[in-house]
């Protein structure tokens, strides 16, 4: 049955149905965002992890992290930084680009990243994320989200005061994706941990990881009591999955949606052609494909000769030929 939950409201920003596209290095980007907004059912859209550095020497229009096109609305930026004097200058380079919104990686678990002390990492040094935090507060009025994961260890009450701080600093959203930092994503999400962050704090808290169909979203809502779900990796394998949710969950006056796969595909294809340098358009694809051929039986197939592929005309010869062979999908 239809649940009559509201939209979220964040300072001057409606986000309805309250559904996230989640940050996603190599996939959130511009092709894939006019996919799901093709799709419909989105209520905030996402960009990938943005180092807070670079951004302000970034060209909004030829930067493939930082183009968008107007239908991409309304779009969160998330900032990667573990320095306080990086978020003045990012801040400012985002304003200019128009952000919606701005989230702050906290959740990142890469080893990469956590040699720069940035991303989940940052969860060690809590007095740094507060300063971080205090000062992105200081720079906008925009709403200012963050994205954590539970923590190192399981440890409800330093996780309660990180959640606590954040709130108190400024956040206007925590979303929680429901895994200790060292958690691959074989390993089920915590759900029952987003229950303990809801309860402490009075923003909205939204629930994140192992999101893939309807029950599991149904099921994800009831254990944590979410205001909200964020979908990964289910937004490129399926698109459409926020339109459905929006239908079933929150009773959403969409179009159910109808999914023509190799139609998916050929347009994301297009999309990059479109909007990306030529340099940037394959390893795009490649990494869309690794997920987008899991809607197959012998969806492996398709990855790997992507994988394989010199260059996007080839790509789109294999991808054809494949889809002439596999006609239907995994059940
Ligand atoms: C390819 C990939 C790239 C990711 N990049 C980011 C990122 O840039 N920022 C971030 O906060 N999380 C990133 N994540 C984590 C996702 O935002 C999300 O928390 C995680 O995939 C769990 O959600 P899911 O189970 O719905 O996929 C990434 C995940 C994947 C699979």
């Amino acid at each position: 049955m239809p649940s009559t939950l509201p939209a979220l409201t964040l300072r001057n920003l409606t986000i309805g149905p309250p559904l996230f596209l989640a940050p996603m290095a190599g996939l959130t980007h511009s092709a894939l965002r006019q996919i799901i907004i093709g799709f419909g059912g989105v209520g905030l859209l996402s960009t990938e992890m943005l180092g807070a550095r670079r951004l302000p020497s970034e060209s909004p229009r030829f930067s493939p992290f930082l183009f968008r096109t107007d239908l991409e609305r309304p779009l969160s930026y998330q900032l990667l930084t573990s320095s306080v004097t990086e978020i003045g200058p990012a801040i400012a380079a985002l304003h200019k680009v128009d952000a919606e919104a701005i989230d702050l990686n906290i959740g990142c678990p890469s080893p990469r990243i956590g040699r720069f002390g940035a991303g989940a990492s940052l969860m060690e040094r809590p007095d740094e994320v507060r300063q971080i935090v205090a000062e992105a507060r200081k720079c906008t009025d925009l709403p200012l989200t963050a994205k954590i994961r539970l923590g190192i260890e399981f440890n409800e009450p330093s996780l309660k005061e990180f959640c606590v701080m954040l709130e108190g600093e400024g956040i206007d959203l925590l979303t929680v994706h429901a895994r200790l930092k060292k958690e691959s994503f074989a390993r089920k999400p915590h759900w029952e941990w987003v229950a303990k962050v809801k309860e402490w704090l009075n923003i909205p808290v939204i629930a994140n990881g192992g999101i893939f169909s309807v029950a599991d979203a149904e099921n994800c809502l009831r254990i944590s009591g979410a205001d909200g779900l964020m979908i990964g990796r289910a937004a490129a394998t399926t698109p459409w999955l926020f339109a459905e949710l929006a239908r079933k969950i929150y009773g959403s006056p969409i179009d159910q949606p109808v999914v023509s796969l190799p139609q998916v595909y050929f347009t994301f294809l297009a999309l990059l052609e479109e909007h990306f340098r030529p340099e940037r358009r394959l390893g795009r694809l490649k990494e869309f494909t690794h997920y987008f051929a899991q809607n197959f039986k012998f969806g492996h197939h398709l990855a790997t000769r992507i994988q394989s592929t010199p260059n996007l005309s080839e790509a789109r010869t294999r991808a054809e030929a494949f889809f002439a062979d596999n006609p239907t999908p995994a059940a």
